[in-house]
């Protein structure tokens, strides 16, 4: 692109993504997670332009395009709905913003469970709020960003990715109530264990269809329990025994969906208290647990990563694993011995080649800090 020539950025702003460690699709049904920012980021380079409201955008192995801050609208190419819903919301609330370039730079593999689509919401709209120094907060950022999500990529999605993309501090998760928004920061120390994440390099097209598709069942489960219990608001106040006795008013999907709901909430809890007193073991069977969930009960796994948390069980070095994200594919999360993890990695890559013919993606990650200027 043109602009690329005479480009000298004032501006650098590094956006990570995430991981969750537990507490899967809870963030939209009110509950609690437990998610913390990576070392793998989108950089974003800006330079204010001489135009009112000519904006050039271009992503370094991908293409670029340009425009109008008049006339934003969503566009047939996907990933410039995440720029696009990010402006829309910006201009509806400050008349500041005026035109820029930027250069976006990813080492983020994109669509897998590590929220690429949070860091560059995120990152996009921190540093436009440098850049015209519009004077939004941390967390308007984080929900002006949300929204984008939900009114330009059409995923209805909770806000812990947002969340924990701005907000994570390194060397801690972040304990958030999503009901209340309050959060904590939990210090993690898992020596001499190391997080290791797995790539299935797959990603179901389903996802975003099955997600909206999830976040309906549980609002049903939530209109049936109403019926005895018309305090619900959302399955944040349901518990294991009002659940039962509403069993036999509802389908039994809808039933599998909020019990993994409810589960999930409390391994939450069980996790944290579990890093806050070094029970290793015990935060590797809530992860075998929790996948157990994911893909019996909720249904957002698949093959691939099925396979690879049930290769991580014969694994003596690995404590616990799971699918993280929002399913159909991504990236499993293992606890893994540090001194077999080389070892650990071979033998699963050897293992998913056998079964799928894919060479997987392996990298350890640890919990680092949130969106920033460089
Ligand atoms: C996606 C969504 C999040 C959350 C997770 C599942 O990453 O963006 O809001 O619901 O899925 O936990």
């Amino acid at each position: 692109m043109q602009f690329l020539e005479n480009f000298t950025p004032e501006l650098t702003i590094s956006s990570p993504g995430r991981i969750n460690f537990i507490g899967e699709h809870t963030d939209y049904n009110m509950g609690y997670v437990l998610p913390t920012a990576i070392g793998n980021k989108i950089t974003f380079k800006f330079q204010k332009n001489a135009h009112e409201s000519h904006c050039n955008i271009y992503s370094l192995g991908y293409d670029g395009f340009s425009i109008d801050l008049n006339t934003i609208a969503v566009s047939d190419t996907e990933w410039q709905n995440y720029v696009l819903g990010v402006l829309n919301e910006i201009a509806k609330l400050s008349d500041k913003l005026k035109g820029f370039d930027c250069t976006i730079e990813s080492n983020l593999p994109l669509g897998s469970g590590l929220s690429s689509s949070a860091a560059m919401e995120c990152g996009l709209a921190y540093g436009l709020n440098e850049l015209f120094d519009l004077g939004l907060s941390k967390l308007t950022i984080v929900a002006l960003s949300q929204r984008a999500e939900h009114s330009y990529v059409g995923t209805q999605c909770g806000i812990m990715d947002q969340f924990a993309s701005v907000m994570s501090k390194e060397g801690n998760v972040i304990l958030l109530d999503c009901q209340s928004l309050e959060y904590q920061y939990i210090p993690i120390d898992i020596h001499p264990y190391k997080i290791i994440m797995l790539n299935t390099k797959v990603a179901h097209s389903l996802a975003t269809s099955e997600y909206n598709t999830r976040k309906q069942e549980c609002e049903e489960g939530v209109e049936i329990l109403k019926k005895k219990n018309p305090v619900v608001g959302s399955l944040r106040d349901v518990d294991k025994e009002m659940l039962d006795a509403s069993k036999n008013e509802m389908p039994p999907k809808i039933y599998k969906r909020c019990s993994f709901i409810i589960d999930e909430n409390q391994r939450v809890l069980d996790m944290v208290k579990a890093f806050k007193q070094k029970e290793l073991e015990t935060v590797g069977s809530l992860l075998y647990k929790a996948h157990h969930g994911i893909s019996q009960l909720y249904e957002v796994s698949c093959a691939e990563s099925d396979f690879l948390v049930d290769f991580a069980k014969t694994q003596a070095a690995v404590l616990g694993a799971r699918q993280t994200g929002g399913g159909f594919g991504g990236c499993t999360l293992n606890i893994v011995h540090e001194e077999h993890a080389e070892e650990f990695i071979q033998k699963a890559s050897d293992a998913y080649r056998k079964a799928f013919d894919i060479d997987l993606e392996a990298f350890e990650v640890q919990p680092s800090g949130g969106t920033s200027k460089q």
